[in-house]
């Protein structure tokens, strides 16, 4: 018997709605297939939390969290008790960092059953490699002065260690699907970064001759989501762009309540955290109307990272089904609540 530890965050609001749906869903998976075990150990660290102790997680935090298999977040966020840029910074991006999570992998395909807002969304299947160490969030800057001369400096950070380090993810990833690579570039307008991202991009591209390249300036390139996203396999951004553009992705599913996503450690060291696109939905938190299946998505891509490619493909096909089958939330145009959906999927499961 197979066991893996992983360390659960729910988060804030939708969070602790879809988190324990997804747990569900997992613990049935794990009973199916009889091999594995999954033992989850749940960290109350939040918005609240800050309330209550001053710091979104504690100080001995990461030590706890590094022990485990994989990190399966929620959502973190409540504007209402703590700053966003105080919550995000104090557990998320502290886990991304610490953890050398450098690279974050957001799918989005066209999906059976969602009413995709495109009207010939023609099958895309498509994967963004996004950088998640640098580039355009860093902390490097300040604010000085008040009032009329009051200013605000950001930097951005571009490596050629953690550039090359996405684009080789990126195009060993296409060897395994379709053999095509995009670059998300915007070398025309900014003046040094990103000449130094295309620079990169063509050394690398030579060490995959098997592999097809194009490159896009990321306002076309965001427009081309829109209106043929079927010609991506995947796409390689720097932080900033690629977190927009994999909002659009979820857009163009039917919803970002669907869109997975998976914060991946490339040495080994640390834990990989897996974590759905969307925040805590504080419009809707409570209503238990919370579309579960972006969380449940995120729980199929622990599952390709541990090794159980095979169990993660039935989890999305039986997803898609109950998709398909007219099983889902509101905001994808349903009825059901979260609870029904989950307890639906865990029921087809059980069948398989
Ligand atoms: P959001 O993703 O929470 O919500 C955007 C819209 O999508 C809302 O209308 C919401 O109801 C809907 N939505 C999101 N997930 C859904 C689901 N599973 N089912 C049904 N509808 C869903 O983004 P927003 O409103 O900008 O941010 C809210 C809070 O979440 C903020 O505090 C923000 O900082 C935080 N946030 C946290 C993220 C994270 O933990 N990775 C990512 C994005 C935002
Ligand atoms: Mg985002």
């Amino acid at each position: 018997m197979k066991k893996y530890e992983i360390a659960v965050i729910p988060g804030d609001g939708i969070g602790k709605e879809v988190v324990p749906a997804a747990v569900k869903v997992l613990h049935t998976l794990a009973d199916v297939h009889g091999g594995i075990r999954f033992e989850f150990t749940e960290f109350p660290w939040s918005c609240e939390y800050y309330l209550e102790h001053g710091n979104m997680m504690p100080d001995d935090g990461l030590q706890i969290l590094q022990g485990f298999d994989a990190i399966f977040l929620g959502a973190i966020g409540n504007p209402k008790l703590v700053p966003d840029h105080i919550s995000l910074w104090g557990i998320l991006i502290k886990i991304r960092r610490s953890f050398e999570q450098v690279i974050n992998i957001r799918p989005a395909k066209y999906f059976r059953g969602l009413q995709s807002p495109l009207v010939n969304p023609n099958d895309f299947d498509l994967i963004v490699v996004r950088e998640n160490s640098e580039g355009e969030y860093s902390e490097i800057g300040g604010r000085i002065h008040q009032g009329e001369d009051e200013i605000a400096i950001q930097s951005a950070v571009f490596t050629r260690k953690g550039t090359e380090r996405a684009m080789r993810y990126a195009f060993e990833l296409a060897r395994k699907r379709r053999g095509h690579v995009t670059s998300a570039t915007k070398s025309n307008g900014i003046y040094h970064s990103m000449p130094f991202w295309d620079k990169i991009f063509n050394e690398v591209k030579q060490d995959y001759p098997d592999v097809e390249t194009a490159s896009y300036h990321i306002d076309a390139l965001t427009a081309f989501f829109v209106t043929r996203p079927q010609i991506f396999d995947v796409i390689v951004a720097s932080n900033l762009f690629g977190d927009i553009l994999t909002d659009v992705g979820g857009a163009i599913m039917g919803s970002i309540g669907i869109a997975p996503a998976a914060n991946i450690n490339l040495n080994g060291k640390y834990p990989s955290m897996f974590e759905p696109v969307h925040g805590s939905a504080p419009d809707i938190c409570g209503k238990g109307i919370a579309n579960p299946i972006g969380q449940i998505w995120t729980g199929k891509m622990m599952l390709d990272h541990f090794g159980e490619n095979e169990l993660g493909e039935k989890l999305l096909d039986v997803i898609e089904d109950v998709t398909a089958d007219g099983i889902k939330t509101p905001d994808i145009g349903g009825k059901a609540t979260t609870k029904e959906v989950t307890e639906e999927i865990c029921r087809r499961l059980k069948r398989l």
